[in-house]
């Protein structure tokens, strides 16, 4: 149990320990159960008790408004890229997308496909190193809707505020990379979805919160798994939903609830971050963070060495002394820490030590 190592991976990533203990010991019978809950029909009381859980919880820790709907779907948040437009883009519509870096690029291309999609606004010519503030963003107040990626976990970039939507169209959010690591303002949303694989739990699940009144705009032809009014109705059992991933999404919801909830991870995520960029500004230049300082995301951590080669070193040494999944994302290039919710930061001091001794070694 104690030979575990320090996993920096992009995701699927850490996972809290407690919750890792706690589905070690319910594995093979649920308390009170005598069955596994990789067992159980999803159509049983415990497991209903499960996926019910999981949603109040949810709701409590992000203050989910009433008239939202919270899906556990399948599919990953790259699902999400064609369910969006397919929900919300109606014939004849267009749908705004703001470029931030590579998942927001891979959404656009995938709506693409169902209808009119229009850049609101890219910061593709700065190497997706920042964020465009609100009054870069040039959105179509006709849009079906305005989507956003509120973390790049390639590049490193993230919303440090909620952009503004028009009037009356609805802000959607991919949140894969920073759901549940602070606060969001879920009512200024239309819909928010996230991979649960980085901060929420294993992958498999992918939540969706959506407000009711987008619900049912989906075409006849919608397969039903689909159709977000379909799943909704269903309490998203409308077949066998991914009981385990389910099921660990919500012990790491009950994790996040006895840490006291969203601005107590929040607070502990800037103090993680913090360690790691002060050793990036304070290497004289050997370490160079991708992100512009004010855009830094507090969740995946890129920066690059001195050359190519230096890069492939640290990658291999760091990962000899316990430091695993540092290489970047290879569109990118060089290092990249990711330090979701459940890394510890005893890992990341760990990281900062590596990091100065590696520069003194070879700077
Ligand atoms: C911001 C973001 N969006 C979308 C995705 C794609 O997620 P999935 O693999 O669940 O389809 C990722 C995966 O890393 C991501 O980081």
């Amino acid at each position: 149990m104690t030979n575990r190592i320090f996993n920096f991976s992009a995701g699927p990533a850490v996972l809290p320990l407690p919750v890792l203990e706690q589905a070690q010991r319910d594995l093979i019978a649920l308390p009170g159960v005598g069955m596994s809950i990789l067992e159980i029909s999803h159509r049983s009381a415990p497991f209903e008790q499960v996926i019910q859980t999981a949603e109040k919880n949810l709701r409590s820790l992000l203050g989910v408004p009433e008239d939202y709907a919270v899906l556990f779907l399948q599919g990953g948040a790259t699902l999400q890229f064609a369910m969006v437009p397919m929900n919300l883009l109606p014939a004849g519509a267009s749908a705004d997308y703001v470029l931030t870096g590579s998942w927001g690029q891979s959404a656009f291309k995938e709506a693409k496909k169902f209808g009119t999609v229009r850049v609101a606004c890219s910061t593709e010519s700065d190497n997706f190193s920042r964020i465009p503030r609100q009054e870069e963003l040039s959105a179509d107040p006709k849009a079906a809707y305005l989507h956003y990626t509120s973390n790049e976990t390639i590049h490193g970039t993230e919303f440090d505020y909620t952009p503004a939507a028009p009037a009356g169209v609805p802000l959607v959010c991919d949140s894969s990379s920073d759901f549940l690591s602070r606060p969001i303002d879920v009512a200024r949303h239309g819909l928010i979805y996230a991979g649960a694989q980085k901060n929420a739990g294993p992958a498999g699940v992918t939540v969706v919160i959506v407000r009711k009144d987008l619900l049912g705009r989906a075409p006849a032809s919608t397969p039903v798994m689909l159709d977000y009014a379909a799943m909704a109705k269903a309490g998203s059992l409308h077949n066998t939903p991914p009981c385990f991933s389910i099921y660990v999404v919500g012990l790491v919801l009950e994790w996040l609830v006895g840490l006291g909830g969203l601005e107590a991870v929040a607070r502990r995520n800037r103090e993680k971050a913090k360690l790691l960029y002060d050793a990036i500004d304070s290497s004289g230049g050997f370490y160079r963070g991708h992100s512009r300082p004010e855009c830094r995301s507090l969740m995946n951590v890129t920066f690059r060495l001195p050359t190519e080669e230096l890069e492939k070193k640290f990658a291999k040494e760091s990962t000899a002394a316990g430091l695993d999944g540092l290489k970047g994302h290879r569109s990118v290039g060089g290092l990249r820490a990711s330090i979701y919710n459940a890394f510890p930061i005893e890992g990341v001091a760990r990281l900062v030590e590596f990091m100065q001794d590696f520069r003194q070694k070879n700077g």
